[in-house]
């Protein structure tokens, strides 16, 4: 029977004597590389098991036919290495049989420098690069720890949860879904025509649904794909992305919100410093690969990254009013120039975020709180805090999380739990219906009208999620996580199109 060589390689590294030493084994892999002399060859194999490849030694015959990325099945004696060789074991093969060859000649990834835009072509093979492979280990290894983050929260285990990905609705209302139909079906012009009797989209944000479950279950999480249409070609931006999404019940208070988020992010930092998996992406050769510029100066600012996410000083939150006045301040006292100024009204964009977490804030995580209520979403609850200059009600209880060269990781907010104000914001943001009048006439008699609207109005869609306020609302809050680009600084790979496997972005989804 055959082995991995994750099993061959662990017994090899733990005490002093091997289980497999001297022992035949037997073993499937492919050929990392072949080093062939007159009179031996060296194969480095691997499984994908390991990182590291297993080392076998040959007879020239043996390695004819061999070359980078020939499946094989090679048996031999695991032989003990002299002291002083890299490794302390190879295999010291007795047979081997070409399972599947591989002409070096048309394989497309060449032992050179391939540049990040090049391999991005050939998603299906950028996989089997070295530094590739250990992105979707890290990957693995990420999902598998954050599941021990929320399981062991000190307040007690967040329940994981799965949402849906079909929705009724546009939670971030940016207009920014992908419309869900039947293949090959016309426009729908009635509801009877509609394969779900009104259009659906592909998920922007779990939020809503997870507000649902958070009404019974207290705390919860998720991570789950979701798809945005949004035309944005830059590093930063995927139409299919993973967000890592929490809602917690029960929580007034914007503080301990980002006190979560900032616990939350430096406790998987931690758990993922403690893998070996963690320890590689630091170390991590990174030649022909994106990143491959990576030099020892940059390894160490890496790892100095991971120190500061895990054991740095409590991250700053500053208001987005004191944003917008040092923003001001910075060009008029220290000669910053934006494209863009920074007004009060005109938001934050990102040549604006990057400097305040860049410049202002010396490269440390911050987040910045109590946005304009008309530049976030409908569910928002207001601040808390009074705003100086600001009339009350202007702003609302919300955070972005600004990292240095990702920028916004992540944003969360206090939610509307009063069902008046929900129905209110709801109307500001356009998203109350008229009310369909029954071709009979009247709307039926007696049937009740849904508290706080007027007979007019209807709340269609999005009357399920008015419901939650309407039985044992509470104050909440919670948040979401771009995943891909949190991977991203913690591997720092500059582009998530390098991050995600099989990145989709405006006009690419290839393969
Ligand atoms: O800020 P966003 O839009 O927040 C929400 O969707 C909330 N409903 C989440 C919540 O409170 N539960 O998205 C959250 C994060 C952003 O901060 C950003 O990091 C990431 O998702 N993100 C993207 N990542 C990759 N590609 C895109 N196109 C992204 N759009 C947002
Ligand atoms: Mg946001």
């Amino acid at each position: 029977s055959t082995v991995r060589c994750a099993q061959i390689l662990q017994a090899s590294k733990n005490g002093a004597v091997c289980s497999f030493e001297d022992q035949e084994i037997k073993l499937n892999g492919f050929i990392r590389s072949v080093r062939k002399q007159k009179r031996f060859a060296f194969a480095e194999i691997s499984d994908g098991s390991t990182v590291e490849p297993l080392q076998a030694f040959l007879k020239p015959a043996q390695a004819a036919d061999l070359s980078t990325g020939t499946a094989i099945e090679i048996s031999g004696i695991w032989k003990a290495c002299p002291p002083g060789k890299e490794q302390t074991h190879e295999l010291q093969t007795t047979d081997i049989k070409v399972i599947g060859a591989s002409d070096p000649e048309t394989f497309p990834i060449q032992k050179k420098y391939h540049s990040p835009e090049f391999l991005r072509q050939i998603p299906h093979l950028r996989i089997r690069t070295p530094f590739n492979s250990l992105l979707s280990r890290f990957r693995s290894e990420c999902m598998f720890q954050l599941g021990n983050v929320f399981h062991s929260h000190p307040d007690g285990a967040f329940t994981q949860v799965q949402p849906p990905l079909i929705t009724s609705s546009d939670c971030e209302g940016a207009g920014e879904t992908f419309t869900l139909a039947p293949r090959g079906a016309a426009t729908p012009s009635t509801e009877s025509e509609h394969f779900f009797r009104s259009p659906k989209y592909l998920t922007v944000s779990s939020q809503l649904h997870l507000e649902a479950y958070a009404a019974e279950l207290g705390n919860v999480w998720t991570l789950t794909p979701v798809f945005r249409a949004e035309k944005s070609d830059t590093p930063r931006h995927l139409s299919e992305f993973y967000m890592l999404e929490a809602e917690v019940n029960f929580m007034s208070d914007l503080d301990l919100l980002t006190g979560l988020v900032e616990y939350l992010l430096r406790d998987l930092t931690r758990r993922l410093y403690n893998t070996t998996v963690g320890q590689e992406i630091l170390s991590a050769k990174r030649s022909g690969e994106p990143g491959q510029e990576t030099s020892a100066e940059e390894a160490g600012s890496l790892r100095q990254r991971w120190t500061d996410l895990m054991d740095g000083p409590k991250w700053d939150r500053i208001t987005y009013t004191q944003a917008v006045e040092m923003l001001q301040r910075a060009v008029t006292e220290d000669g910053a120039t934006f494209e863009h100024s920074p007004t009060w009204d005109g938001g934050l964009q990102l040549e604006h975020e990057k400097y305040i977490v860049e410049v202002l804030h010396q490269g440390r995580p911050v987040f910045v709180t109590d946005y304009p209520k008309s530049v976030k979403p409908f569910y928002m609850a207001p601040s808390q805090v009074s705003e100086g200059s600001n009339t009350p009600g202007e702003t609302v209880a919300c955070f972005d999380l600004l990292l240095p060269e990702v920028s916004e990781v992540a944003g969360g907010s206090l939610r509307e739990h009063r069902l008046p104000n929900l129905i209110q914001n709801m109307r500001e943001h356009g998203l109350i219906r008229p009310r369909q009048i029954p071709e009979s006439g009247e709307p039926a008699l007696g049937e009740p009208l849904y508290p706080h609207l007027t007979p007019d109005e209807d709340l269609s869609h999005l009357q399920w999620y008015a419901d939650l306020r309407r039985w044992g609302s509470a104050p909440h809050g919670g948040f979401g996580l771009g995943f891909d680009r949190f991977l991203g600084y913690l591997t720092g790979v500059s582009s998530v199109r390098d991050i995600v496997s099989f990145p989709r972005y405006f006009g690419r989804a290839d393969c």
